[in-house]
């Protein structure tokens, strides 16, 4: 991301939204039809003001062989990415963070710079991305991750993104409440089963986290095989070693300092965090808003 190009934003009060948990920990926020993006990161790091991209995101071009990754935050979206784009990319090294290919980080005049083929990423709603997907008929891959583990990344990225202060017991609150930072992991999950039902014509292919830490070799496989780029297995070993949880980690400190994004890199570390009245709160919020979800959460392996 060129932060240069992008417009220097100073918000003014009544342009800050700011969501609380139900003790008091707020965080500032900038609402785009009820999507939050961090006041912070607008301001200091530049992201695009989606207020004013995702207008123009609905409606931008896309080339028949983009492909589109999309996930709720924390779900795997950079393991998945990385994976992804070396096997596009015939195994090339990345040395640019997946953020430049992000929406809405990114205006659509960015990433119309990047060349095909290009793997666009996002956090969001199918309402909030390039309506041409119905049209074209891109590929799209859905990371899913067990929504525990999902919450205790979160927690600790929002420490970061937007200076969460709350215990982990309280985030968990905010994460099962309405309006959340990004959206309501809910509501994600609701919106992408509804997208996919009415429109069985898309092609696409879902990638459990904790698929890719039993058997990374079958879903580099699976990947590939959507994408119509199987290779070897002795290509994939050496994917799966350049995106290895160490590898990347080291890797995003020198792409864009972004290193925190790779925190534990483990499957039911929830256990660590959740205590028995938490569980039964988050037990209690699954059973009422996702009684048969689409896609099936593996909460330890
Ligand atoms: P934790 O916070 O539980 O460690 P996203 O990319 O969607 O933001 O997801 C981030 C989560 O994926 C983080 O989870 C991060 O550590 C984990 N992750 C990233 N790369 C990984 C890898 N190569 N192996 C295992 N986990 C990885």
């Amino acid at each position: 991301m060129d932060k240069s190009e992008l417009p220097h934003v100073n918000f003014k009060d009544e342009e800050v939204t700011v969501l609380s948990d139900n003790n008091g920990n707020s965080v500032n926020v900038i609402e785009y039809d009820g999507y939050y993006l961090s006041k912070k990161a607008i301001e200091k790091e530049r992201i695009a003001d989606h207020r004013i991209n995702i207008p123009n995101i609905i409606k931008m071009h896309i080339r028949p062989d983009d492909v589109f990754l999309v996930a709720y935050p924390k779900a795997g979206t950079h393991w998945t990415w990385e994976i992804t784009t070396m096997l596009k990319q015939d195994g090339k090294e990345q040395n640019l963070p997946k953020e430049v290919a992000m929406l809405p980080f990114e205006t659509p005049e960015k990433i119309d710079e990047l060349p095909s083929p290009r793997l666009i990423n996002s956090h969001c709603c199918f309402k909030h991305l390039p309506q041409e997907i119905l049209e074209k008929k891109n590929k799209i891959i859905f990371v899913n991750r067990n929504p525990k583990d999902v919450a205790v990344s979160f927690f600790h990225h929002c420490q970061h993104a937007v200076d969460y202060k709350g215990t982990f017991s309280q985030f968990l609150d905010f994460f099962m409440s309405e309006k959340v930072y990004h959206c309501a992991w809910y509501k994600y999950v609701l919106d992408w089963e509804r997208v996919f039902k009415q429109h069985p014509e898309l092609q696409v292919l879902y990638v459990n986290y904790e698929d890719l830490h039993t058997d990374p070799m079958r879903e580099t496989d699976r990947i590939a095989t959507f994408l119509d780029v199987r290779k070897s297995e002795e290509f994939y070993s050496k994917v799966l070693e350049k995106c290895s949880f160490s590898e990347l980690k080291q890797s995003y400190k020198k792409r864009n300092n972004m290193d925190f994004m790779f925190r534990k890199g483990a499957v039911g570390d929830w256990k660590n965090w959740f205590t028995v009245t938490d569980n039964e709160r988050f037990e209690n919020y699954l059973k009422e808003k996702l009684s048969n979800p689409f896609v099936k959460f593996t909460y330890c392996l």
